[in-house]
């Protein structure tokens, strides 16, 4: 009985062929399925006396491996099949192409910054953005009482440590500190770099965004150095006009301090929206190296001196882009971010 329907399954099995999936699908649910042909016959196979199991044992065996074989056959030759067809399609219709990605805007502008302050010959250094309490403050000259170590401003990561506490650093400054104690003057630096701060996100705030600070440092170095080359670098990155004021500030790691602002770039100093009608917007801090920040990195105060200079990236791309909204900056629409397509790669 059994011999009898194997016998007539490996026929059908054997004239059976096709070169579409569904047909072969069908044919692996009825013959190797769970609920198929073989489980059946396997299971009856179970009920036959113990001479027909020797004699039939083999048979099913082979009938099996034929239904396999015979699926892998036309699984493969179905591919084949396939890929005829792919050769056979016009060759001549144009190729869909791709798309090419954009620099985010932030990345084209701190480029764009490191350019100019290269043919001043200024390098590049970078440092970690999880600082110690000295490198992000003591060594800047921060009053151990000072608001900005306050917990509002900072995000604070451990308590204690061999260099005080650790965080995420606030600023770039830090870096100053680090390319001062592995060397000695002169130094001429730029350093950008993501820094942290503990504020609620919203249009114009953000708990991370993007600096550049920077650092001369050499015998003789004075304040009109500092004018000089800030005025350089607005006039390449904002266009030959642009005016500059300075106006005095305080940073406890400069002395004098001021902040520098720009003839606004949108209306030109006529009065608009962005520079609130004033003609001028701000756009970084800056001041000579305070002598008490030499002396905290083993450098001779009485010998060197500098200035140094902090901006945030997304600023200068808010006024060259204008971009009104930070948050646009780190939420990855790829709508805003193909805008800055660029031919530099
Ligand atoms: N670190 C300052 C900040 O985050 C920016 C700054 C101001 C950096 C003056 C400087 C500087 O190097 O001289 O607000």
């Amino acid at each position: 009985m059994l011999q009898d329907k194997i016998t007539q399954y490996t026929e059908e099995i054997n004239a059976f062929s096709t070169e579409k999936a569904d047909e072969l699908e069908q044919f692996r649910i009825k013959f190797l399925g769970t609920k198929g042909i073989i489980k059946d016959i396997f299971d009856e196979f179970k009920a036959v006396s113990p001479e027909e199991k020797r004699t039939l044992g083999k048979v099913l065996n082979e009938f099996k491996q034929l239904a396999e074989a015979k699926y892998q056959f036309l699984k493969e030759n179905n591919v084949a099949e396939e890929s005829v067809k792919v050769a056979d399609a016009d060759l001549t219709l144009p190729g869909e192409g791709f798309e090419i990605g954009a620099r985010h805007p932030l990345a084209l502008v701190r480029r764009e910054i490191i350019e100019i302050f290269n043919k001043l010959g200024f390098v590049v250094a970078e440092g970690p953005e999880i600082e110690d309490d000295w490198h992000n403050f003591s060594a800047l000259n921060f009053p151990e009482e000072h608001p900005a170590r306050d917990m509002q401003d900072t995000f604070f990561i451990k308590k204690g440590g061999e260099k005080g506490d650790i965080a995420l650093r606030t600023h770039t400054s830090s870096v100053q500190v680090r390319m001062m104690e592995a060397g000695q003057p002169p130094f001429r630096a730029i350093m950008p770099g993501r820094v942290y701060r503990n504020e609620a996100i919203s249009a114009r705030a953000h708990c991370f965004f993007h600096q550049v600070e920077g650092l001369y440092l050499d015998e003789n170095v004075s304040f009109a150095d500092l004018k000089q080359t800030l005025f350089y670098f607005v006039q390449e990155l904002y266009g030959e006009g642009t005016k500059v004021r300075f106006r005095p500030s305080y940073f406890p790691f400069t002395e004098p301090s001021a902040e520098m602002d720009i003839s606004c770039t949108i209306c030109k100093g006529d009065g608009c929206n962005m520079c609130k009608y004033s003609g001028w917007v701000e756009i970084l801090g800056c001041g000579m190296v305070d002598p008490n920040v030499l002396e905290n990195c083993n450098i001779d105060s009485k010998k060197y001196s500098g200035f140094a200079f902090g901006m945030g990236i997304e600023r200068i791309a808010n006024l060259k882009f204008e971009i009104k909204d930070l948050r646009l900056f780190s939420e990855n629409d790829v709508r805003f971010l193909k805008q800055y397509k660029t031919s530099l790669i």
